[in-house]
């Protein structure tokens, strides 16, 4: 019998009609073993080290790190910006990692979805991403990689999935996530 675990869904994109959220959101969905809460990253004041040592360190920090902490995973779906990760992703994980030696991310296992209108999926913003990762000391589930490209077509007016190899190619990466993140418990 799998056990069930609760995971976070870190969505890079704070637009409303986010593609990227879409695909996390189609991800999140499949059955499995895994429970999926997504963590709002776009409230979170613009870090400063200060605010932890002058008493001013604010709630919206506390509440994130609290939510990282009490997961026993995280699935990073990003957008690419500059061929890099959008910054407001950026921030979170900056603040998530404060104050120094208390870093929420500490050993979680993750894993990256990159998700762009463009050809190449996002390619850039997934490997930056990965780069902080490994700093953060976040075991990256390395395969299957997910570069979604197209992604401004791939779902029809409902929100579904239109291209059947896209669906599969999804709901396998759940799979292989559900097993990273129950390996790494
Ligand atoms: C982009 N976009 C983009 N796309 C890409 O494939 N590579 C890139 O480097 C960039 N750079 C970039 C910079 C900025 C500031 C913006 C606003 C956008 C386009 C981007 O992929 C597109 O807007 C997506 O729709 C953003 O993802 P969400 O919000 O739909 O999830």
């Amino acid at each position: 019998m799998p056990r069930n675990f609760d995971v976070a869904l870190v969505v890079g994109s704070l637009r409303k009609g986010s593609f990227t959220r879409k695909v996390a959101r189609a991800v999140a969905a499949y059955p499995g073993p895994l429970t999926y809460h997504h963590v709002e990253i776009g409230n979170l004041p613009l870090y400063n080290e200060d605010r932890e040592t002058e008493g001013g360190v604010p709630p919206e920090w506390i509440e994130f790190r609290k939510s990282i902490r009490n997961t026993a995973g995280v699935l990073f779906a990003t957008p690419e910006y500059n061929r890099s990760i959008p910054g407001a992703l950026k921030h979170a994980l900056d603040v998530g990692s404060r104050p120094y030696g208390q870093s929420a991310w500490d050993g979680k296992p993750a894993a990256v979805i990159s998700v762009s209108p463009g050809a190449i999926g996002a390619f850039g913003a997934n490997h930056h991403l990965r780069q902080a990762l490994v700093f953060l000391n976040m075991p990256a589930m390395p395969q299957p990689e997910a570069y979604i490209g197209g992604a401004n077509k791939l779902f029809d007016d409902s929100g579904t999935i239109k291209d059947p190899k896209v669906d599969d190619f999804l709901r396998k990466f759940a799979e292989a996530f559900a097993t990273w993140v129950e390996h790494h418990q």
